[in-house]
């Protein structure tokens, strides 16, 4: 692991997700930007002190030089960080699992998917959402027909932490997260309007067409947008509405996803993860539970626990760590990944939600809020 020391926020979620299933010991990492600091982590990690390293250089220089080197490495440091880190490592072999968005800006995104796709080298993009059984089951169901066509997705991130200025006040997630150097050009659209993006899509299987976007900043002196509607036209005609916002005071963590077709509509709050709300044309409500026998098998394989004992956001995060562990396991011996190991986020994926805040931006930083297709999609 590269970034994820002490007081960080994602990294000990990659730490527990990673072990849940045993697919994945933590053997080696540099975990923080102060080498010394980084290096006293790792120890009390219980890591060898050999490999418990001050900076990625010497991770890659150190892992590379053992006959037992590291199979992957996960990049849980701030934006800006992951493209040096993930080209380093991706150069030196190694196979890589990255935080989103994938890079702070579209050329670093644009040359970090290149350099994946010509090297091989596997490269995960932790778009949380995905890895929910119900998500894939919604998929499932949306590519089978259940809902017929999709006419419009309505996807929203709101999220609360934000709401005051608490970047001046030392909050280290927040102080990154506001300055455009370190964590891009968009605030709230790009932390987690990546997330709903990408979500929508995925269970869709729907492609942008092009979007506008409107950017607001609502709290004093901050450089970025900490609130983005923006309105989405696929291919094929359906229509996408996208909310983010960290200041929506009342919403811990309020991902909700809802999809209406020609026959039906389907509703997933990230809240309630184990419950699936389906709606048929001219039919009742119907709750689908995560668990029940007759689920399909991505989301069987992605489920642990039968229905009424909850599973919820480590569990999800364990399907992404799961699912990297098979694809990789099963590129290596030459065959075709198990259901686990399919429907994975990778670079392209990552480069996608780079494209699109860029388009984000783009859109509304134009006087007439111009349609913008994005450069990948
Ligand atoms: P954080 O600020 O809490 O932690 C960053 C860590 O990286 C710190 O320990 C810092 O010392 C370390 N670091 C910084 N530069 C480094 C370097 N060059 N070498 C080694 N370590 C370095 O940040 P947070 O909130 O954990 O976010 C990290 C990344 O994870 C971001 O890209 C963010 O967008 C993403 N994230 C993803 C989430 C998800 O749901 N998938 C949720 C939260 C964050």
């Amino acid at each position: 692991m590269v970034g994820g020391g002490q007081g960080a926020y994602i990294g000990n979620i990659h730490r527990l997700a990673s072990r849940l299933d045993g697919q994945w010991q933590l053997v080696a990492g540099a975990f923080d930007v102060d080498p010394a600091r980084g290096r006293d982590f790792a120890i009390a990690q219980g890591l060898d002190p050999a490999r418990s390293y001050g900076t990625y250089q010497e991770l890659i220089a150190g892992e590379a030089a053992r006959e037992d080197p590291v199979d992957a490495v996960a990049i849980c440091t701030p934006n800006f960080t992951h493209y040096p880190i993930a080209k380093a490592l991706i150069e030196a072999g190694f196979e890589v699992i990255c935080e989103k968005p994938l890079t702070a800006t579209l050329a670093d995104a644009v040359a970090l998917e290149a350099l994946a796709r010509e090297s091989g080298r596997f490269v995960g993009v932790t778009y949380t959402y995905s890895g929910y059984p119900l998500v894939h089951e919604a998929r499932v169901r949306i590519a089978r027909g259940e809902i017929g066509d999709v006419r419009t997705v309505q996807v929203e991130y709101p999220l609360e932490w934000m709401s005051a200025p608490i970047e001046k006040a030392g909050n280290q997630q927040a102080a990154w997260r506001t300055d455009p150097l370190k964590n891009g050009r968009g605030g709230s659209i790009g932390d987690i309007g990546t997330h709903a993006y990408h979500l929508a899509g995925f269970v869709t299987g729907l492609k942008l067409e092009s979007l506008t976007a409107d950017l607001a900043t609502f709290v004093e002196g901050r450089a970025l947008d900490d609130n983005a509607h923006v309105l989405l036209r696929y291919q094929g005609g359906a229509r996408g509405l996208l909310w983010s916002s960290q200041v929506a005071i009342g919403n811990s963590n309020g991902v909700r996803l809802r999809v209406f077709g020609s026959k039906g509509s389907f509703q997933w709050y990230q809240e309630q993860p184990n419950e699936l709300i389906y709606t048929p044309l001219d039919g009742r409500v119907q709750v689908i539970k995560r668990g029940s026998a007759d689920l399909s098998e991505d989301a069987a394989a992605r489920t642990r626990t039968p229905p009424g004992h909850p599973e919820g956001y480590l569990e999800a995060f364990a399907n992404l760590y799961l699912g990297f562990a098979e694809a990789i396991r099963a590129r290596r011996e030459g065959r075709e990944p198990g259901p686990a190991g399919r429907n994975l986020p990778l670079a392209y994926d990552g480069l996608k939600g780079v494209a699109f805040v860029e388009a984000v931006v783009d859109s509304a930083e134009a006087e007439d809020q111009p349609w913008i297709t994005p450069v990948a999609v």
